[in-house]
Parts: structure tokens; C-alpha cells; sequence
């Protein structure tokens, strides 16, 4: 168990008894006590900003699935859950998913990629998930449908679920082992990256044609985007000075207003970082994880591995270069930014606070309401100093049946601009928009945060939730995920 006491959201009824622990355990997160219907709703709320208009705040975040065919086209499991994403009757689309702009880029092999025998395929997720917007919402109008646009990097698995082959732009004095990299394992060269850029242009491009309003260029999770804003310790153009760390964006940013002029940009950043965790050897047991603890960093300061974190003690955030990368936004005339934080790999309660870890996670070192806190306080911060950007907030599923009620006291008090859900949107799509419409809250379906969702793709087995959607919970796979787990302890 978590060496913390958690308030287990799930047995909790009553909304005040959350306001009371929220204040107990020191956030100031904003919780309502009751929930708006209609106009009444800030989830409901219009939003015309930046030449953009909006119908509502709800944001679908990118949920990828594992479940692409070997050649990067999408399967029935894919189109299946963008389907789910058009119901949810957000009016925000963030990428649907992150898509490989190459097939040594993807994530596993089992990730979408963009290139011409995609096409066909991809074109059909968006008007698959129209359609479902449509049919769900009995609407006319149509949301802003982006593609999250990757290169995995470090994390690249292409060809075999469990057998990573990372490309690095840096020696990480943590993650390098992990991944079995030596001192001398080669690094991408700028030849090297020049191509990826190129990728991101074909990628933009295709986009652009198959009717996509903006591409994300992923800056986020430890994957390419995100690492090159870490690569203090790389020589040349690509590393050291921020300029230099930001030369990918501006390059990829630059090559595809050329090349689709009318195409939106939007960028998915980890606003903060922390030292890589793993699970405490004393409190770990045979088949049970330890409790999270930071690697041992103070042989590394200062620590010269992250972005958005103090140097001197890097298991703090720092926002200085994240503000940064922000006015760099703003003058690539960038409007759409999704903040996020950390990494699924090295620190999951930074990124997706969770009751029950990942199989290669460990249990919560704090109350994952605190995990929530970080990532709204870190967005309410930004977005007060960048009021022109539209800004989509992150890590609100762990709130589960409460989600609600602090989306709308947050987009209420201006801390954010649109709520986006991630896991819950894989168990219950239609969450926000039940809320906002007056209907009754569907509690079964509420994402409890098991994490089968993450675990599965780590054992080679489709994203979905299994506990939960009826298509998962019944089938093989289900099976195959318990045999994976025990067979783990
Ligand atoms: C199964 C799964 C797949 C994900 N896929 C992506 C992805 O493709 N791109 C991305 O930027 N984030 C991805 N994420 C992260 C989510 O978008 C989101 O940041 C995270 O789950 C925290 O939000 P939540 O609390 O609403 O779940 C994924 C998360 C999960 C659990
Ligand atoms: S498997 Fe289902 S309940 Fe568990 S975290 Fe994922 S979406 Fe939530």
C-alpha cells in the first residue's frame, strides 16, 4: 500500500466530504457544490478566441491504443474508440492519438502511423468520429479535430512490443540504463533529425489534405519533442542554449506553414518535470511494488536532464523556460496549447495520478489529489500569464465522480479554458456532457483509475479499459491481461 493514507474517491458520496479532504491535505483547487445545466453551465460556455470558436469546453485528450494494424492503419478497436471520442460531444478534439510520422518513430508496433497507405484510414477516423459527434449531440456544427503529430525517440518500440530501440539525442544518467544504452550508444545526428523534421512536414501535410484542423507537434511525455527541451548536455545546433533546444519546433513550425499554408498548429507540452521515480526497494515485497521514490540524484546536481524543473533540486518545478517556451509559442503565432507534465515511463503519479499503479509503476507517494493539484495549479499559473493562448488542462480523471464539479468551478474561475479528459473518456465518454446537460451520472462507468489501461499496452495487449467497457471487459483480452498480471507476481 501507498505510505500515505488516500481518500478512496470511490466510496465517497457526498461533495463537501471531498471540499473538506481537498482543504485538509492543503490544495485550493476549486470544487462546486452543485452541478449547472445548459447555458448555465461553464462547461457549456462558448469560446471565440484567436480566430477559433468553440461550442462548449470539454477537450477529448489523445488516447492511443495500441491496437493500429502492423502497417499503421487504423483497426475496428481504433475506429471504435474514436467513435467514442466524437460522443463525448466535446468540442475539442486533441489529436485523437499520437500518430508515428514514421514507422521506427512509433511508441509500439502497434501505433498509427501517418504515410500514404494510412490515408484512407485516418480520413476515416475523422469522419467516423463526425458522424458519432453528430449522431450523439443531434448537432450541425462540427468540432476542431486535430492529429497529435510523434516521434517516440527514446521510447521507440517499432517492431517488437518489449524490445525498445530508442533514439536518443542525449546520455540521460537515469534512463540510459533503463533502456540498456551504453556511454557510447550512438546519438541521433542533426542529418539524422533533419529527416525526422521532414517527416513532420509529409506528416502536417497529409494532415492538412485528409481535412484535420491543426496538427500537434508533441512536446510531451519524455518523447522526441519533448526531450529535445532537455538536451542541455547536446553538442550543437539542437542542444545547450534554449534557442538551440527549441530549433525542432521552430523548424517543423516553419516547413509546415510552407507547405499547408491553412493548416492550425498546436503544440502538447510537459510543462514540468521530475527526476525519474521507482519503486522503493524496502517497501516492496514479491509481487508487490514499492512505494515511488525519486532515483538518487545528488551526485547530479546541478541536474541538467529536464525541462520545467529546478536544477538545484530537481524534483521541484520550475517554470521560467516553460514561460519561455510559451512567448516562443505566441510568436510563432501558436494559439492552441495543451499542458500536461512529466512522463508515463519514469514518473506516472506526475502525469496520470492513479489509486492503483501500472505494472512498471509503484504505489502513489502522496494522495493522487495532489498529483491533480500540481498539473491545475501549474495551468491556472500559465494561463494567467498567457491569457491570449487557448488553454486545454490535464490529469482530472483521478477526480472521478467529482471531475465534474471542479471543471466547472475551474473553467468558472478562469483557471483553464477547456477541460480535457483523458482515461475517462475510455469508460465514459458522454461524462461531461451528462453533467452539463442535466442528466443523471452514470457512477458504474466513472474511471476509477485501475490502470489496466496502461498495463495492457505494456504487455503487448491492446489500450482499453478493461474493468469498465463492456467491449474489453468481456473478451479474450480481458483473459490475456489477468494471465499477464499473474503472471508478474
Ligand atoms: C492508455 C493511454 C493512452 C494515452 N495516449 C496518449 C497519446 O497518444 N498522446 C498523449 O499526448 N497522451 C496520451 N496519454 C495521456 C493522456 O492524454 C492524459 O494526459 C493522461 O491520461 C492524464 O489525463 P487523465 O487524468 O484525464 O487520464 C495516454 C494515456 C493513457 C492512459
Ligand atoms: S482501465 Fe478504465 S478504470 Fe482503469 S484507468 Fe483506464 S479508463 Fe480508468
Amino acid at each position: 500500500m501507498s505510505a500515505v493514507p488516500i481518500l478512496r474517491l470511490g466510496a465517497v458520496k457526498d461533495v463537501q466530504r471531498l471540499r473538506d479532504h481537498l482543504r485538509s491535505i492543503g490544495t485550493n483547487i476549486p470544487c462546486d457544490g452543485e452541478l449547472l445545466a445548459g447555458a448555465e453551465s461553464p462547461l457549456q460556455w462558448p469560446l471565440v478566441r484567436g480566430g477559433f470558436k468553440f461550442a462548449n469546453r470539454i477537450a477529448v485528450q489523445p488516447m492511443e491504443g495500441w491496437d493500429a494494424l502492423a502497417d499503421g492503419n487504423p483497426s475496428e478497436y481504433t475506429l471504435r474508440r474514436w467513435q467514442r471520442f466524437g460522443s463525448s460531444g466535446a468540442s475539442l478534439i486533441w489529436g485523437g492519438e499520437a500518430v508515428a510520422v514514421s514507422h521506427e518513430g512509433r511508441a509500439n508496433p502497434h501505433q498509427l502511423v501517418i504515410a500514404p497507405h494510412t490515408h484512407a484510414g485516418l480520413a476515416h477516423l475523422r469522419s467516423a468520429l463526425l458522424a458519432s459527434y453528430r449522431a450523439a449531440t443531434g448537432r450541425s456544427d462540427q468540432p476542431l479535430i486535430g492529429l497529435q503529430l510523434t516521434h517516440s525517440g527514446r521510447f521507440s518500440r517499432p517492431n517488437v512490443h518489449d524490445r525498445p530501440e530508442p533514439k536518443i539525442l542525449y546520455h540521460h544518467p537515469i534512463l540510459d540504463s533503463r533502456l540498456g544504452l551504453s556511454a557510447d550508444s550512438p546519438l541521433l545526428t542533426d542529418e539524422q533529425i533533419a529527416g525526422i523534421v521532414e517527416a513532420f512536414h509529409r506528416g502536417a501535410r497529409a494532415a492538412s489534405d485528409l481535412g484535420f484542423d491543426f496538427v500537434d507537434i508533441k512536446h510531451c511525455h519524455g518523447y522526441l519533442g519533448h526531450e529535445f527541451l532537455s538536451a542541455h548536455t547536446r553538442p550543437g545546433k539542437y542542444g545547450g542554449s534554449f534557442q538551440n533546444r527549441t530549433r525542432f519546433l521552430r523548424e517543423v513550425v516553419e516547413g509546415t506553414r510552407s507547405i499547408a499554408p491553412g493548416l492550425q498548429i498546436a503544440v502538447r507540452l510537459s510543462a514540468f518535470d521530475t527526476v525519474p521515480y521507482r519503486p522503493d526497494p524496502i517497501t516492496s515485497s514479491p509481487g508487490k511494488t514499492g512505494v515511488g521514490i525519486p532515483e538518487p540524484h545528488a551526485h547530479l546536481i546541478p541536474y541538467r536532464w529536464g525541462f520545467g524543473l529546478n536544477p538545484l533540486c530537481p524534483t521541484e518545478m520550475e517554470l521560467a523556460e516553460t514561460k519561455q517556451f510559451l512567448a516562443l509559442l505566441e510568436d510563432l503565432e501558436i494559439r492552441l496549447v495543451n499542458l500536461s507534465a512529466g512522463s508515463p515511463y519514469y514518473n506516472p503519479h506526475i502525469q496520470r495520478p492513479a489509486f492503483y499503479p501500472p505494472s512498471d509503476g509503484y504505489q502513489p507517494p502522496e494522495d493522487p489529489l495532489i498529483g491533480v493539484a500540481r498539473q491545475m495549479e501549474m495551468v491556472r499559473q500559465l494561463k494567467s500569464q498567457f491569457p491570449q493562448l487557448i488553454v486545454v488542462g490535464t490529469a482530472y480523471s483521478y477526480l472521478q465522480d467529482f471531475l465534474p464539479h471542479v471543471a466547472q468551478a475551474a473553467l468558472r474561475e478562469g483557471w483553464v479554458d477547456f477541460i480535457g479528459m483523458g482515461r475517462m473518456i475510455l469508460s465514459y465518454p458522454g461524462l461531461l456532457r451528462d453533467a452539463s446537460e442535466g442528466r443523471t451520472i452514470q457512477h458504474r462507468i466513472v474511471c476509477r483509475t485501475f490502470s489496466d489501461c496502461t498495463t495492457a499496452p505494456r504487455k503487448g495487449l491492446p489500450s482499453g479499459c478493461y474493468p469498465l467497457d463492456e467491449h474489453y471487459k468481456i473478451s479474450e483480452l480481458a483473459a490475456k491481461l489477468k494471465l499477464a498480471k499473474a503472471s508478474r507476481s
